[in-house]
């Protein structure tokens, strides 16, 4: 009932009688005004006038799922969606959600994690009401080796999203870091369960910086967000809703090759790291070299000092920049 509410609302050019809204929704007045109150705690401005009805004043940054729903309807990512206030990760409880069987597409959202979980095993900050931290259930009939490639595309989809919702200039430190201005924007963390030869699910994590004003101390000097880099406060059911539809397209477009063929030029458009020397760091060795790009495979391409060109995979080894984080 909330999401009818609210897009009745939203459509209206001015107020909305209560009886209208009884008339839509088949139920008692006392019900609907249940509701906008329930609206306006979630932070909806509602203005009500006797004799005339419900006027919206302004959408809340909130991610209701009776808001997420509103955005994504049509979409087959971002359906079913769960929001939740607080809880542990939103990687762990999409994991949960695709052991039992819940469809691709299937979408957690939380206002803040108590576990928000990084790369190499390292936590991730999630504090309420600044970022946005969702993760999603892909289910791809793909053999597992070419699995990392869907995190490529992922920082391809928030890094476009970014520009349409904000106008800003996001770049990929390869081969999943969003960043701007050289400082990190948004952390993407893909977990996989599969068996030799099949893939069995999906989880696509990714946490974005959205209205933080400071960080802690250890990623002070690295860490960047939305409303630092531009001076403005964002939606983030904006921000979901546009990388959800970015997501659609990039993961249609790898699924019919299995690579990243058709998105190779943007990705390379992207890459924060081209024509830099960039460290590559093994378990067994440290070298440097240029950075030329990717391949259909989303392999860093780097030459050696010696002029050879290694094919770097993603997970096997980490690239740093040599001057500062990209
Ligand atoms: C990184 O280390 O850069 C990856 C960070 C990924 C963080 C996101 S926030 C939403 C999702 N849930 C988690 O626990 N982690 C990912």
């Amino acid at each position: 009932m909330k999401t009818e509410i609210i897009r009745k609302l939203k459509e209206t050019d001015g107020y909305v009688s209560g009886q209208q809204l009884c008339e839509l929704l088949g139920v008692s007045r006392t019900a609907v005004w249940k509701v906008i109150r329930q609206l306006r705690d979630e932070g909806y401005q509602i203005e009500a006038v006797r004799n005339r009805g419900y006027r919206l004043l302004e959408v809340a940054d909130v991610l209701t799922e009776a808001e997420c729903r509103n955005r994504l309807a049509g979409r087959w990512l971002g359906n079913p969606v769960y929001c939740f206030d607080e809880i542990d990760s939103t990687n762990t409880r999409a994991k949960l959600l695709a052991e039992k069987g819940a469809p691709e597409g299937t979408l957690v959202i939380a206002e803040s994690q108590t576990a928000g979980k990084g790369r190499r095993g390292r936590s991730w900050a999630s504090p309420p009401g600044e970022g946005l931290w969702f993760s999603f259930v892909l289910r791809p009939q793909i053999r597992p080796s070419v699995a990392p490639m869907i995190t490529l595309a992922a920082a391809l989809a928030v890094a476009a999203s970014i520009e349409d919702v904000c106008g800003l200039p996001a770049r990929i430190k390869w081969p999943n870091d969003i960043v701007i201005s050289g400082r990190k924007l948004v952390g993407i963390l893909t977990e996989l369960s599969a068996e030799t030869l099949e893939v069995h699910y999906v989880v696509v994590g990714i946490g974005i910086n959205v209205n933080m004003t400071e960080f802690p101390e250890e990623i002070r000097r690295t860490a960047t967000s939305l409303y630092l880099e531009s001076g403005k406060r964002f939606k983030r059911c904006d921000i979901v809703a546009a990388v959800m539809k970015r997501m659609e397209e990039y993961y249609a477009a790898y699924m019919n090759t299995c690579s990243l063929a058709a998105m190779k030029d943007e990705y390379m458009g992207r890459l924060a790291n081209l024509n830099r020397e960039v460290a590559v760091i093994t378990l067994r060795e440290e070298w440097r070299g240029l950075c030329e790009g990717i391949d259909e495979y989303g392999r860093l391409l780097v030459r050696r000092k010696d002029g050879s060109l290694e094919k770097i995979v993603s997970g096997e080894v980490s690239v740093r920049g040599i001057y500062g984080y990209v």
